[in-house]
């Protein structure tokens, strides 16, 4: 479009018939402009004949062709599963670690954000350094960082998790306050109509945490509290925390097979 524009004015101030007709003969073949070129030509024609000629030829050699414009669109080469992932300080950085750690197994691009909160829970419930679980992700970025890619929805992904998701996180987005690259990158995600899954965790919940999830659930998000399953008979913390995290990676259109899925009722064999 904005070549048209261009090449209206370069016409007008340079008018000439032969230049006409080239132009005409060479940007006739390009489909994407005929409908336009023709409107000026029916619009621009008593302009250009009162317009004396004042170029040569190879003035009008000189105009873009029409491979250039249609070279300036192409398809985005393909590229791995990308998943957005920020950690607020919430309790169960656990969740967190297990589904970056999985991520990367599966070659699935993670791009992380860790909130000056959610380091002090880290730091309190992992014997893990900042360096290795950043080193986790394929990029990492600090919550102050509002010009990172993820801030802006031209920045394609395909989802985004919030674990776990602080009442604080959850009441940012809800309103659309967003001050830190969580929150904003979450807000983005709805906006854009991406997937957004708030691992939200808070016991007792009040009217305002329960007002909040209902409004961001109609908004488009995904409320997931990680409450544990028993009938998987779990051996151990550990099988709990992969069972939520799987069905975290479920909600994320992910599936996985690393946890047990119900599958009605087993009878024990007896020995
Ligand atoms: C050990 C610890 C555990 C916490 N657990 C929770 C929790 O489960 N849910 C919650 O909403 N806030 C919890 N908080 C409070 C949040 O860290 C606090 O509200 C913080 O402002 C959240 O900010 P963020 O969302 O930017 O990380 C906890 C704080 C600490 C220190």
């Amino acid at each position: 479009m904005f070549k048209i524009d261009a090449l209206k004015s370069f016409v007008r101030a340079n008018a000439h018939f032969a230049i006409q007709a080239t132009f005409t003969k060479r940007y006739m073949r390009c489909s994407s402009v005929k409908q336009q070129l023709h409107d000026f030509k029916v619009q621009g024609k008593g302009e250009i004949s009162s317009l004396k000629a004042q170029l040569s030829y190879e003035a009008a050699v000189a105009l873009p062709t029409p491979e250039v414009i249609d070279e300036a669109v192409s398809l985005m080469p393909p590229r791995p599963k990308r998943i957005v992932m920020g950690i607020t300080g919430a309790t169960g950085a656990i969740y967190a670690i297990r589904m970056l750690e999985m991520m990367r197994r599966l070659n699935i691009e993670t791009h992380l954000v860790i909130s000056k909160w959610a380091m002090a829970t880290l730091k309190y419930e992992t014997d893990l350094s900042e360096s290795h679980i950043r080193s986790l992700a394929t990029a990492s970025y600090t919550a102050k960082d509002l010009s990172a890619p993820i801030a802006s929805g031209s920045f394609q992904h395909d989802g985004m998790v919030i674990v776990p998701c602080s009442m604080k996180t959850l009441a940012a987005i809800r309103i659309g306050f967003c001050d830190d690259l969580i929150s904003r990158a979450g807000d983005v995600s709805l906006k854009e109509g991406r997937k957004l899954l708030l691992v939200v965790r808070e016991t007792p919940l009040s009217d305002i945490h329960l007002d909040n999830m209902l409004t961001l659930r109609r908004a488009g998000a995904t409320i997931f509290p990680p409450v544990p399953a028993f009938y998987t008979q779990p051996k151990d913390l550990d099988d709990l925390v992969n069972q939520s995290v799987g069905r975290m990676f479920d909600a994320l259109g992910i599936f996985v097979d690393s946890f047990h899925r119900w599958n009605g009722f087993e009878r024990q064999k007896k020995a």
